[in-house]
């Protein structure tokens, strides 16, 4: 058994066929899925596939490159939906530097309130990074000096000494397809040196499909690439690698 921690069920990518993507990774062994929120309407529709299927739970927050979202009516509705049922995670939030949607004292203030809601609910945080490592950590050793951190790096893509630290900090790091790719050599390095009980993986689908599905619309079932990948670099059967992030994933998100 595997489970996608992080799929963006929500998505239209998914209109025309999303109980046949449901289906298909039931039977690929992915039994567990979390539907990951971008928009308070995104968390909404998460909640609703979550609630319609037994293998599929839900994230509720405001991705940091939705800057239409980022304000306070948006973020009150966040806060009531994070006690919805089958609600096990909040995110995804974090920073971003690469697409300049939003500015960046925005998406500070509203990943402050994901961690402080964290916090307050004990539900781990989805973090999302895009080129602001540093501008990532210094926040993360600031949530860190309120009370312990529990989340989760997610689609790890950036470098050893941050995913190191991440651990230090108390969080899971998780990848994606990425590490499937073959110029990332050093990306399945820093897969190798995870602690087997903080590694993770998902498929941020519908994007960044493992090889060998790289450049299709991407879905849960796909996640076993990743996770023979990342077996494979850690010199493990896939057995072990499913079991391993499997209970982590459990144990973070609190899953059945
Ligand atoms: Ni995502």
């Amino acid at each position: 058994m595997l489970i996608d921690t992080h799929a963006h069920l929500d998505s239209d990518a998914f209109d025309v066929d999303r109980a046949e993507v449901i289906a298909r990774a039931m039977a690929a062994g992915v039994q567990r899925m979390i539907a990951v929120a971008t928009t308070a309407t995104s968390a909404e529709q998460c909640i609703a596939l979550a609630a319609a299927n037994d293998g599929v739970f839900a994230s509720v927050g405001i991705h940091p490159n939705y800057p239409a979202q980022l304000h306070d009516a948006e973020w009150a509705r966040i806060v009531d939906l994070c006690r919805s049922p089958k609600v096990v995670a909040l995110g995804e939030t974090g920073l971003d530097r690469h697409w300049n949607d939003t500015p960046f004292p925005v998406q500070q203030a509203f990943f402050e309130r994901h961690l402080q809601l964290s916090r307050e609910t004990g539900l781990p945080v989805i973090i999302h990074t895009r080129e602001c490592d540093a501008d990532a950590l210094d926040m993360l050793r600031a949530a860190r000096k309120l009370g312990p951190l529990n989340g989760v790096m997610h689609s790890f893509s950036g470098q050893a000494a941050t995913a190191a630290e991440c651990v230090e900090l108390g969080l899971h790091v998780s990848f994606a397809g990425m590490v499937t790719y073959k110029k990332n050599t050093e990306l399945r390095e820093i897969a190798r040196s995870i602690p087997a009980d903080r590694i993770l993986v998902e498929t941020d689908c519908p994007y960044l499909a493992p090889e060998p599905k790289r450049g299709k619309r991407n879905e849960p079932a796909n996640v076993v690439h990743t996770a023979q990948c990342i077996a494979d670099v850690r010199g493990i059967s896939l057995e072990q690698l499913c079991e391993l992030t499997t209970a982590n994933a459990r144990r973070l998100f609190r899953l059945p």
